[in-house]
């Protein structure tokens, strides 16, 4: 999972402006890779929460900080839900984005398309690719509970679209992400 966000953890925090910030939350902070990278960013004097749903990954959360080092920011994890967080693409549409942060009373907001390649590289074969993949997301919502015959179906229509960005040991799948910038006077 590191691997795969590396790319979206690099442009948010050379787009961030992280100098001199003493306390970060990290909302849907999985299995923690962004926050401990967040936290040697910013050093020692601050403190990063991060917050996610499932105990089982908080738990990896929490075995990574206690590998944390003296000049890396404090780290915590808690189980919480945001509420009323949004499903993917839910913020797809830019101009929603803004209504809600202006809403939410917000200004100086800044909306940013940044495009990149990701790399799922977990594993050696496109068909193993496409079978780690199917466990994280709405795919694996949608599968679950479902007949082996019923996933080998799923999974060769998968490979068939996914097949012309395999390559190396990886997919590289074209992703797109906004990054969002905003205060509050
Ligand atoms: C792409 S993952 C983030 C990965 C993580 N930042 C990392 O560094 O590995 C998105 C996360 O958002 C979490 N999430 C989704 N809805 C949430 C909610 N309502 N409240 C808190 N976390 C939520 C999911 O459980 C998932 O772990």
């Amino acid at each position: 999972m590191e691997r795969l966000l590396r790319p979206i953890t690099e442009a948010l925090l050379a787009h961030a402006n992280i100098e001199g910030c003493s306390n970060a939350l990290d909302v849907g902070c999985g299995g923690g890779s962004q926050s401990m990278i967040l936290a040697e960013r910013l050093g020692a004097n601050a403190k990063v929460l991060g917050v996610d749903i499932p105990e089982p990954m908080l738990r990896v959360a929490r075995k990574k900080s206690e590998e944390q080092k003296a000049n890396q920011a404090q780290v915590e994890f808690l189980q919480a839900d945001a509420p009323n967080a949004p499903g993917p693409f839910a913020f797809a549409d830019a101009e929603r984005l803004r209504s809600i942060l202006i809403d939410s009373g917000f200004s100086n907001i800044g909306i940013t398309s940044h495009r990149m390649t990701m790399c799922f590289g977990e594993a050696a074969t496109l068909g193993e690719s496409v079978r780690e993949l199917a466990k994280i997301g709405p795919v694996a919502s949608l599968l679950a509970g479902q007949d082996r015959a019923v996933l080998e179906t799923v999974f060769a229509a998968i490979e068939d679209v996914l097949e012309p960005y395999y390559s190396d040991g990886g997919l590289n799948l074209p992703a797109a992400i906004w990054m969002v910038t905003a205060g509050v006077a």
